[in-house]
């Protein structure tokens, strides 16, 4: 057989077995996983330390310029520019120690979005990042609720070891306490604050020491076993001692760490370092790519795919509109689940039915994009999007898979948008639709239909701010925002008749979402609460499940 005609999977034909050995490899190879914190707690300065070590990057500082307004490598659309905050999410790629590994971006500051929640659909492993000064912080709540509904292994890194913080003890009490999820220190922190001394890494007993490194750079982490820092006086015995008396308190509480329970996402390693002064990362990445799990097979309408599979699939968790000015375009990430992805392979698209020829695949890498020839399971690959897909669809090729689609996250802040300009309604309601087919907001309705004005529903502020930006400059539109007083929202479990049978309901507004599902909008969690303990059997939840197959309502 020539080369020419073997069987591809670019053409539907099955796949050899040297072709499965080699996805095999890239399967094996590859680790994908986000970070999820609050603000502020080191999300970029982690990642840049990342990419240092990956050397993606060749200097600290390329993700975030010091001295300039922040200014992040997805710097794209001119709110963006003029906000100085990184509206989009990209996946940034690198290579480390035999590892492919692909970093999830999650927008998580001004412009925390639904956008966040869906990263973490596409991701296989979750690093929580903590301030060691602060411990658990909202949006890491929030964030990881999302994680633990998909059961995605956790990973915790304590930052900001070098300041004064709370006890490492009391840290992951709060954890364990608060979010349910058991913690396995892989190291454990010698003083802290002025007195931090280093960790001892739990496995091997020795001990890392902690040297101030200058910003930026890569600081060689001086190992040593417990008795060489006793004699040589490394570090004070008092410190030492305590942090010696911890760890044994900490085995009692059970020696092994069980990577079953981390592959469940019900028990955590932990980690503690800085990133800013680069302690500790090196350790952090290397015991990561161990234990964190490589690209896993995924529930489908047609069973659990494995992604060692001879046929690609895939699903988009992403739209981005006008990322490059230049060229005003829309690019639809999709994070591959099985398969050898190849350029210009014809897929079957589940939600329409048709055949789409991927000509362009693109793998981004902050403002850059290269096309790409391939890519495998755990990758992210952009495809212009000429208004086909939507979040949640999936390209498949080969026997029909849908994957479960990505749900409604509960949205916390709820405007009127207006059109103060009546000639411009078509204009308006084609804008509002495409936004909210594109997911870049969601669409709620008032119950009275003589008030048609949509309710814009988002996680973040700058949502809000996005579509009417991209309404006036993209639709010609401006228009007007009115806020709703709403903080919560919750869905009605069993839809209109379960909301019938409890009859009149009290302090909040019940409005339908754009699949005519009831959604009940409350001032404040104890307007929640008080409904919950008046009508203790209304079920309510707080993600809208996926439907398929309806045609959502249109503006
Ligand atoms: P974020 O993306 O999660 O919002 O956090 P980011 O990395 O921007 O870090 C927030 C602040 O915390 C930054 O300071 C950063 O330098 C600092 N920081 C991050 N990691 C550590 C650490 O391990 N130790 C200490 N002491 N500080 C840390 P900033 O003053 O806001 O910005 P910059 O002037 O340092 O750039």
């Amino acid at each position: 057989m020539t080369s020419s005609s073997t069987p591809t999977a670019a053409d539907g034909g099955a796949a050899l077995p040297q072709e499965l050995q080699t996805l095999a490899e890239a399967v094996a190879r590859r680790r994908n996983f986000a970070i999820i914190s609050h603000p502020d707690a080191g999300k970029t300065t982690l990642t840049e330390k990342l990419l240092l070590y990956g050397g993606a990057i060749q200097q600290a500082g390329a993700v975030k310029a010091k001295g300039e307004q922040r200014k992040v490598t997805s710097d794209w659309m001119e709110l963006e520019k003029q906000r100085g905050i990184s509206i989009t999410s990209t996946v940034l790629q690198f290579d480390y120690s035999g590892s492919t590994i692909n970093l999830l971006d999650t927008p998580g500051h001004q412009d925390f979005s639904e956008d966040t929640y869906r990263t973490l659909a596409a991701a296989d492993n979750a690093v929580m990042l903590e301030d060691a000064a602060k411990g658990l912080e909202p949006q890491t709540r929030k964030l990881f609720e999302v994680c633990r509904m998909r059961r995605i292994p956790i990973f915790t890194f304590i930052n900001k070891m070098d300041r004064p913080g709370r006890e490492p003890l009391e840290l992951l009490d709060e954890i364990e306490r608060e979010l349910g999820l058991a913690c396995w220190p892989v190291n454990w922190p010698i003083g802290s604050g002025d007195q931090f001394r280093g960790v001892i890494d739990r496995r091997s007993h020795e001990l890392i020491l902690f040297a101030r490194a200058q910003r930026g750079r890569q600081s060689e982490e001086r190992r040593l076993s417990v008795e060489e820092a006793r004699a040589s006086g490394a570090v004070e015995s008092d410190l030492l001692d305590q942090a010696l008396e911890e760890l044994e308190l900490l085995e009692g509480a059970g020696a092994e760490l069980d990577l079953e329970l981390v592959r469940a996402g019900e028990l955590s390693p932990v980690f503690f370092g800085s990133a800013m002064t680069n302690f500790g990362v090196r350790p952090f990445l290397d015991a990561f790519l161990d234990l964190a799990q490589q690209p896993v097979a995924r529930p489908s309408s047609a069973g659990v795919i494995d992604p060692v599979g001879p046929g690609f699939s895939g699903f988009v968790f992403k739209l981005q509109a006008n990322m490059d000015p230049r060229h005003r375009d829309r690019v639809a990430f999709v994070r591959v689940c099985s398969g050898k992805f190849e350029k210009d392979m014809t897929v079957q698209h589940a939600r329409t039915g048709r055949s789409i020829r991927l000509s362009r695949p693109q793998k981004l890498f902050g403002q850059d994009r290269e096309v790409v020839d391939d890519a495998y399971p755990g990758d992210v690959i952009g495809l212009n999007n000429p208004g086909v897909f939507a979040i949640g669809d999936t390209l498949f090729l080969g026997p029909r898979v849908e994957y479960e689609g990505i749900p409604c996250f509960s949205p916390e802040i709820f405007a009127w948008l207006r059109n103060p300009n009546p000639s411009a309604f078509k204009s308006f309601r084609k804008g509002v639709n495409e936004l909210r087919e594109e997911g870049a907001v969601q669409i709620l309705y008032d119950t009275d239909e003589s008030k048609r004005d949509p309710i814009l529903a988002a996680v973040g502020q700058l949502q809000l701010e996005v579509v009417q930006y991209r309404l006036e400059h993209e639709y010609g539109v401006k228009t007007r925002i009115e806020p709703l007083g709403f903080s919560v929202a919750r869905w009605v479990v069993g839809g209109w008749p379960e909301l019938e049978k409890v009859g009149r309901i009290f302090n909040c507004k019940t409005v339908r979402d754009a699949w005519n599902r009831p959604v009940l909008l409350f001032k404040n969690d104890w307007n929640l609460g008080q409904l919950r303990d008046d009508h203790p059997d209304l079920e309510l939840s707080a993600v809208a499940p996926v439907v398929s197959g309806v045609e959502p309502i249109s503006l």
